[in-house]
């Protein structure tokens, strides 16, 4: 949703070496506490994906800040993969590797509907990592995966390669990381 590059980079904040030296922070909470930005942001993507989707995936913690007003915007569920041990039985889960250690994603396959148009949404594309565990999870699930869409895409950090094949939707690309 190319018309929403602007706005979305008129209201984020960078913070160098944060969380840690050498890294640049790239913050979305302007956006968020700018009503008439975000709501603008929603509108927005609610009108790219109106009528090819039948729920909003959120992968916590800030995709379920954009994941659930898109769904009520669309009138639409919305599915959540969580964070290992957040939800109640039975859920699948899938292991990923991080730059230090491992993290879990898990998800309720009772919430997805077998065949279900899903899209994915998150505020950053990073390594991949959790958006390719997200999306594992959800197929497993039987959804079919058919659009992603981040805020913000880090390139240079593989995370495109790691979704190889995969339509993209990020709003803005920052090509150095
Ligand atoms: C951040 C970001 C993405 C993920 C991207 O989440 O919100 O979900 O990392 O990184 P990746 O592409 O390398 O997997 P984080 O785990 O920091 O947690 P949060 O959303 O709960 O803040
Ligand atoms: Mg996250």
């Amino acid at each position: 949703p190319k018309e929403l590059t602007q706005l979305v980079l008129d209201n984020l904040r960078e913070i160098p070496d944060f969380p840690e030296p050498g890294v640049l922070f790239r913050d979305i909470t302007p956006l968020l506490s700018n009503g008439e930005a975000f709501a603008n942001l929603i509108d927005g993507l609610a009108a790219h994906y109106r009528g090819h989707i039948d729920a909003v995936a959120g992968l916590e913690s800030r995709g379920f800040i954009l994941a659930a007003p898109l769904a009520v915007h669309l009138g639409i569920g919305m599915v959540i993969v969580r964070k290992a041990g957040k939800l109640p039985g039975p859920v699948l889960g899938i292991d990923y590797e991080l730059e230090y250690g491992t993290a879990r994603m898990e998800l309720r396959p009772e919430t997805v509907e077998e065949g279900s148009r899903v899209l994915v949404i998150d505020d950053v594309l990073a390594t991949g990592g959790t958006a390719a565990a997200s999306i594992d999870l959800l197929e497993q699930a039987g959804a079919k995966v058919e659009s992603i869409c981040m805020l913000l895409e880090l390139a240079g950090l593989g995370g495109r390669e790691k979704l190889s094949g995969r339509d993209i939707d990020s709003v803005v690309i920052f090509e150095s990381a």
